[in-house]
């Protein structure tokens, strides 16, 4: 369970009644995971102290779950201010300051409280700008509602995007930086979770087994992770049936007493919408103005307009925005020729090959491009460029 030692596991372990076995797994690992930087008189401490964990009452771990990870703290809520109702033993605090020293030991973790969360928002922004192209509404609303979101102390609801657009414009590489930069092991770590419509639940026959399972993971997740991220691509094939497995965990919060799940983050990404944001694109482009003049506000409302026309099929999209649980629509515009090209750019870079103009040209041209007219863009976006350069290799 604990891949790198020291981490949060670690001592979720401790904290799920491990005790002492736990503790002496923090033994063999503690060094090395601190290197140099842990000094072995301070480690023994640590571990003699450790030694007697399964001795510490529960209440005392739930404390400590909730000072460290803002975790489990729901029960002790009405009791003012940070001390428990009951009384902790001296032990007990002497412990806390050890096993937080211990804990924020191993550097990064310490911000967050949790080494699994990096939540690293400047990077997603700084990584947006640099690979993210022809998307400046969807990167500003993607950064502006995370870092709005994990800089609220007490969020009221989980936060939900909608990211809608053609394929090939981004929406499932944003998804990726979003996990990659908030989570150490990104779409890998515990705290993500991907679900693919036509992939996770192919049969409508089986939506009942499908609808249970996907409870049960969206819950287990939470619990394991304070800031869960959960991604829904192809939404718009999501069934009718699986809303209600999700949606008691993004509505307004009102179950009080169960676990947290407010930190929680939602991305459904769905090709609804995309003629709508292209039709924009196309008039702006008609009337000479530049592609950045489009405005978030401008873009957003039309793309609200057009999701609220009434739907004629089963899927669960169009009730999540009937319903008012999506806090911001993420537009995502039809990739250009140039676009294309950098996007074929970034694929030479990315395996180390050299590229010329005339190759990213060349890349750029095997893509149809539409409207018939204009041939203004790319039908495919940048979808599988990455494997169309196999062509140029030697
Ligand atoms: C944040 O992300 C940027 C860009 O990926 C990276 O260069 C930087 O080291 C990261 N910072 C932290 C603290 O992880």
């Amino acid at each position: 369970m604990c891949r790198h030692p020291g981490l949060a596991c670690c001592l979720l372990l401790l904290l799920g009644g491990w005790g002492g076995r736990g503790a002496a797994r923090a033994g063999e690992q503690g060094p090395a995971a601190a290197g140099g930087a842990w000094g072995a008189a301070r480690y023994e401490a640590v571990e003699r102290h450790l030694g007697a964990v399964g001795a510490l009452p529960e209440r005392y771990w739930r404390y400590l779950a909730c000072k460290v990870w803002q975790e489990g703290c729901e029960e002790e809520e009405g009791e003012p201010g940070p001390s428990p109702g009951w009384s902790l033993p001296l032990v007990g605090q002497d412990y806390l300051a050890i096993l937080s020293a211990w804990y924020c030991s191993f550097s990064e973790c310490c911000k967050t409280g949790d080494c699994r969360i990096v939540n690293n928002v400047t990077g997603l922004e700084a990584d947006l700008t640099g690979q993210l192209h022809g998307q400046h509404v969807a990167r500003e609303v993607v950064v502006r509602a995370v870092q709005g979101f994990l800089q609220s102390p007490r969020p009221e609801k989980a936060l939900v995007l909608s990211f809608h657009g053609w394929s090939g414009t981004g929406k499932n590489f944003v998804a990726r930086m979003v996990a990659s930069h908030l989570y150490r092991d990104g779409l890998k770590s515990m705290c993500v979770k991907t679900f693919i419509s036509l992939f996770h639940f192919p049969h409508h026959t089986y939506m009942d087994s499908y609808k249970a399972q996907l409870e049960k993971q969206i819950r287990e997740t939470v619990q394991l992770c304070r800031q869960p991220l959960f991604i829904f691509d192809e939404a718009e094939k999501l069934h009718f049936s699986l809303l209600d497995a999700i949606k008691p965990f993004m509505a307004h919060y009102d179950h009080k007493g169960q676990v947290d799940y407010r930190r929680s983050i939602f991305l459904f990404l769905s090709n609804l919408g995309g003629n709508t944001i292209n039709e924009v694109a196309l008039d702006f482009w008609r009337a000479g103005r530049a592609r950045e003049e489009i405005s978030v506000e401008f873009l957003e409302q039309r793309l609200r307009l057009e999701l609220q026309e009434p739907a004629e099929n089963s899927y669960a999209h169009s009730h999540l925005i009937k319903e008012n649980l999506i806090d911001f629509f993420v537009p995502f515009l039809p990739l250009e020729y140039h676009h294309v090209k950098l996007c074929a750019r970034d694929a030479f870079l990315a395996r180390g090959l050299p590229y010329t103009e005339a190759a990213l040209d060349e890349v750029a041209r095997m893509m149809v491009f539409v409207p018939k007219e204009v041939k203004l863009f790319s039908a495919q976006g940048c979808k599988s460029i990455s494997q169309r350069i196999n062509y140029f290799l030697p």
